[in-house]
């Protein structure tokens, strides 16, 4: 489980007569095979595993080196 602790960023309220509230942990998904399901996230917003690591890169602050980046979409397209 991934628990991203959504409950940070929403109040419980109600919606529509029911009260809606942050889902909490997520079941992690495999990246097994992911080379071969492009475009990426839910909404397909990124085209290439490159981009998925920069976009990480980028949200997470992670100051990967090009080497590491290489490295990682080297990894995820052998799985
Ligand atoms: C360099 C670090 C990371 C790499 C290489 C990576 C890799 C990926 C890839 C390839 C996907 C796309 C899966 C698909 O489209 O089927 C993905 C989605 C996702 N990852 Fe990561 N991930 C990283 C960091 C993280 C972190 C730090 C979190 C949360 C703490 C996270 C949570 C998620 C979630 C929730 C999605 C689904 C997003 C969506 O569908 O829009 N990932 N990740």
């Amino acid at each position: 489980m991934h628990n991203l602790r959504a409950e940070r960023f929403f109040k419980p309220r109600m919606i529509n007569g029911r009260m809606a509230s942050a889902d909490g942990p997520i079941k992690t998904f495999p990246l097994r095979g992911i080379r071969d399901t492009p475009p990426y996230m839910h909404d397909g917003r990124l085209l290439t595993l490159d981009d998925v690591v920069e976009y990480f890169n980028l949200i997470q602050g992670l100051k990967l080196t090009d080497n590491e980046k290489q490295a990682l979409v080297a990894f995820m397209r052998i799985l």
